[in-house]
């Protein structure tokens, strides 16, 4: 059996489930669902990351469409955009593409989102109903990595989970989504912990999301350990024409033999992120019109 989670596959799958349920919604005569994705700047990766997720919502059925904007946008002015789109009746759910640049503050530009649109899930609101009976859009990145654990049944009751990596939006996010299932014993560390290596060798599933290239070495991991790797860098690969590669926080290759499934990066929790921004959508949509 293959020791891969397959997130290109799983993505896929969910892809195909969302696609039905928006053309049975248009057979009934509702117009699509409809997001807005504001990218700031010519920032190289994330017109690749957008690109990605417009792609995606074409395949769906989503009507997903761009607001390019230059970098030289003021606080003020991305408020009123964002405030119009919260006001937009026709406007689903819309994200604003992160890193944004630095006379920007992106916690203001976050909270500016009204809940019930933040398809990305990082408003305080939607973060704050992980812990809620109540959740309201879940953090896309944590949603897809909790869906790779349920269909690839990674067996984690009563096991120990360590999540590397305690930002709000992702790894602090995952870890909390972890307590809320309330029979795994759950590890927060970060890039700050001393003796890693101490924490992960007990571990039954490591969860990576701190963008550390080489973080998680063969010799921190128990055999049979599952990993699923959050982080995305790119290094210099001068064999690539574009000379460089993407890389995850893990060194796949020296534990794939020790582990008992692991995610590849690219082609792991990448894709999961993109589906989980489509579910998010197709949720706000579902509930707006009662389907
Ligand atoms: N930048 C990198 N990942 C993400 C994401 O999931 N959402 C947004 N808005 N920006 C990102």
């Amino acid at each position: 059996m293959s020791k891969i989670i397959d997130g290109i596959k799983i993505s896929n799958e969910i892809k195909d489930e969302i696609s039905k349920k928006i053309s049975i919604a248009i057979d009934k005569g509702h117009r699509p669902p409809s997001l807005k994705i504001i990218l700031v700047g010519g920032h190289g990766p994330s017109r690749i990351y957008v690109n990605a997720k417009l792609k995606a919502c074409e395949a769906v059925g989503i009507d997903a469409q761009l607001i390019s904007l230059n970098d030289n946008i003021n606080q003020e002015d991305l408020s009123d955009l964002i405030n119009n789109l919260n006001t937009d009746n026709d406007v689903d759910g819309f994200i604003v593409q992160l890193p944004l640049p630095d006379n920007i503050s992106v916690q203001k530009v976050i909270e500016h989102i009204h809940p019930s649109k933040d398809v990305d899930g990082f408003t305080n609101d939607n973060i704050g109903s992980i812990t809620s009976t109540n959740k309201k859009l879940m953090p896309a990145t944590g949603l897809g990595v909790m869906t790779l654990i349920e269909r690839y049944a990674i067996d984690i009751e009563s096991k120990k989970c360590v999540v590397i990596g305690s930002s709000r939006n992702v790894g602090g996010a995952i870890a909390q989504m972890l307590v809320q299932r309330e029979d795994v014993t759950v590890t927060v560390c970060n890039s700050k912990t001393k003796n890693l290596k101490s924490i992960t060798i007990d571990a039954d599933l490591i969860i990576s999301a701190v963008g550390i290239p080489n973080l998680v070495t063969e010799d921190m991991v128990k055999e049979g350990v599952s990993i699923i790797d959050v982080g995305i860098s790119r290094v210099e690969d001068s064999s690539k024409k574009s000379g460089y590669k993407i890389v995850g926080d893990v060194d796949f290759e020296n534990i794939y033999n020790k582990a008992n499934l692991i995610t590849p990066v690219p082609g792991g929790v990448g894709p999961m992120t993109i589906v989980s921004l489509l579910q998010n959508t197709l949720k706000v949509y579902c509930d707006k019109f009662k389907i």
